[in-house]
């Protein structure tokens, strides 16, 4: 049962599509404050869990951590963080009693879930102005399915998203993009898209194409779509401010872009240096946004990533102009120690910052309202924008679509990728662990960058890494420009990786139909294993193996110079390795195990009764033979 209470007069997220009456609030199951800031709190029982908030740092179980619900451009994802990109502001807490609560807000919240008080949890939103859904449930699962039906079915890609995509910031050139495709060829590596970066544009200004790397853009994808390749490009959501770019100059006479206090553009810079930001939050400005990507599909492109929504602000003008004058008074000087620690951070502190977010104005419905009250919709709108104008214009299913930021809506429409993770064996347990999350909020379609962003990979990383991806809807290979290269085929010894992929494309349909489903049930893909064993103490405790569709749980290797891993079965299951057009199987007790896996394997574990299809392996789902499927078992 879903209770919808409304605190003062929200702002429309458009996260939720279901028509719910507005209960009383004297009937709100929590304990409430909401005198200045919005207080929900609830006290925890000994072994009480928490599950959800989506994409966040730390475990499956969210308990004992404070949380931050603001859309942030993090690229160290530690432990210590509270925000990453994306805000999905939805718990379930699993005790005695089962209860869900989604913060409809789209400001800051501070999720403190037994972080000061252990027993204790608090969820504080900046202003008493949001809808909060109380959702109550049998299980987690039923709770999660009533949600997630309120919110609106999930998105579908089209079906050659979910082959191997390789990516990586500094392909530039025509010959980078053949290169990625003949040596995957050459080696038997499977591939469906190849990703274009923001070195493709013409000084980064969106839905631009550099016409001295690309002279002939159409013909090149078309080139491209002939090999069976997808180009993905990339789009920013700050528009570079320059006279006689076409794009500028229409959202500039349209008064399209925010405003600062005096209702001047509000300026700051990105990629291309100084850029305008759109105001997503305005329909005729999604629409217009929308149109755009209309260029690079007439060349052919059919899939895009959103980048830098959060938005992204590496320093506003105004902000950097402050910071240099302080440095003017300083220079020539000797400085003390302290004062040079607060001149660096000065520096450091321009980007992202608190103090720009609250400086500059949307225009919603004619209505100014500052940016710091609707931060968490800025990414998600952007995306809607796209989303939106791609199924009007092209039907559903039709185009590739993801995004970094995200806030619960844009589900129906975009997919999400983890950003900037790191070549850390840490991340592959990350990636793992904000499955549950997000595909709780409904996000789907989504992957972490295998192999890691930041940071030098290594090969045996990038194997083990690669045999989780082979189970993740988005499977894409992407790193940071300056890190060491890591294509599948840049480490010695091919076969083994060609065996990892070869999996990928075996357990496409299987995966295609599981996620379809999921879409369709308004069900989690990917379900830590105290949902489907609730009496099971070790089972609901394991934070380094999921559940997988109604059949599989998957327990990836993520840690260096180990040769297998220890595996807990919460019921007898028949282990699988699958390598290649190899598979391996043993059937095994409920219980804790040790399992050998090489760095060519994939490991599964098919519940008893249950069993899986196999395609045989191709090297692009054009390829793909989904009709003569063998069973696994
Ligand atoms: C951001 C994105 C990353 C991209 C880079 C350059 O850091 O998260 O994926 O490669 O910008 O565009």
């Amino acid at each position: 049962m879903v209770k919808k209470f409304r605190f003062n007069t929200p702002i429309d997220t458009e996260a939720v599509v279901e028509h719910i009456e507005i209960s009383d609030i004297g009937e709100f199951p929590l304990a409430l404050d909401c005198a200045e800031k919005l207080k929900l709190s609830f006290t925890l029982g000994e072994s009480d869990m928490i599950f959800g908030l989506g994409e966040t740092v730390r475990g499956i179980n969210k308990r004992g951590w404070i949380y931050e619900s603001w859309c942030s451009d993090e690229t160290n994802h530690v432990e210590d963080k509270r925000s990453l990109y994306s805000a999905h502001n939805f718990i379930v807490v699993s005790g005695k009693k089962k209860f869900g609560i989604f913060v409809d807000y789209p400001s800051k919240i501070v999720w403190d879930l037994g972080y000061t008080e252990p027993d204790e949890c608090v969820i504080t939103l900046d202003k008493p102005e949001a809808d909060i859904y109380y959702i109550d449930g049998e299980t987690e699962r039923d709770i999660i399915r009533q949600f997630r039906k309120i919110i609106g079915k999930s998105y579908i890609p089209p079906l050659w998203a979910f082959g191997y995509q390789q990516s990586c910031w500094g392909y530039s050139k025509q010959e980078d993009f053949i290169n990625v495709r003949e040596n995957h060829r050459k080696n038997n590596l499977p591939l469906d898209c190849i990703y274009m970066d923001i070195d493709y544009m013409d000084s980064f200004k969106d839905f631009t194409v550099n016409k001295k790397l690309f002279p002939d853009f159409k013909a090149f994808v078309k080139d491209m779509k002939e090999h069976d390749i997808h180009l993905i490009p990339i789009i920013d959501a700050g528009v570079k401010k320059e006279t006689g770019y076409s794009v500028y100059d229409e959202g500039h006479e349209k008064g399209y872009f925010c405003t600062d206090e005096n209702g001047a553009e509000f300026e700051c810079g990105v990629w291309p240096g100084i850029v305008g930001l759109p105001d997503f939050l305005n329909p005729d400005v999604r629409e217009w946004f929308g149109r755009q990507y209309k260029t690079l599909i007439d060349t052919g492109v059919d899939g895009f990533w959103n980048d830098m929504n959060e938005p992204a602000i590496f320093y506003s003008v105004k902000g950097l102009n402050k910071a240099l004058e302080k440095l003017d008074k300083i220079r020539g000087r000797e400085i003390g120690i302290w004062e040079f620690f607060e001149t660096k951070d000065t520096m450091l502190g321009l980007q992202n910052s608190m103090e720009d977010y609250k400086s500059f104005y949307h225009n919603i419905n004619g209505k100014r309202v500052c940016h710091k009250d609707v931060h968490n919709i800025y990414g998600a709108f952007m995306t809607k924008a796209a989303g939106e104008y791609f199924e009007k214009e092209y039907g559903k299913e039709k185009k590739l679509i993801f995004s970094r930021a995200s806030y619960i809506g844009a589900h129906r429409i975009s997919g999400i990728w983890f950003g900037d993770n790191s070549s850390r064996w840490s991340h592959i347990l990350l990636n793992l662990k904000m499955l549950p999350g997000v595909n709780m909020c409904g996000f789907l379609y989504c992957g972490a960058d295998l192999g890691g962003f930041g940071a030098n990979v290594t090969r045996d990383l990038l194997l083990r890494w690669l045999a989780l991806g082979v189970f993740t809807p988005l499977m894409r290979n992407h790193r940071a420009l300056g890190t060491r290269a890591q294509e599948a085929y840049r480490f010695g010894d091919v076969k083994e990786f060609a065996d990892v992929l070869a999996v990928r494309y075996r357990l496409i349909p299987y995966i295609y139909k599981t996620f379809r489903r999921c879409s369709e049930e308004d069900d989690m893909m990917f379900r830590p294993l105290a949902f489907d064993y609730p009496d099971d103490k070790i089972a609901r405790e394991v934070e380094d193996q999921l559940m997988l569709g109604d059949e599989c749980m998957i327990a990836p290797v993520y840690e260096q110079n180990k040769s297998g891993r220890n595996v807990y079965l919460p019921e007898d299951m028949t282990f699988v390795k699958l390598s290649g057009e190899n598979v391996f199987k043993e059937v095994m007790k409920k219980g804790l195990h040790y399992v050998e896996i090489a760095l060519n394997e994939v490991p599964l574990f098919i519940k008893r009764g249950k069993n899986i299809p196999l395609a045989k392996p191709a090297l692009n789902t054009a390829q793909l033979d989904t009709e003569n499927l063998e069973n696994l078992l």
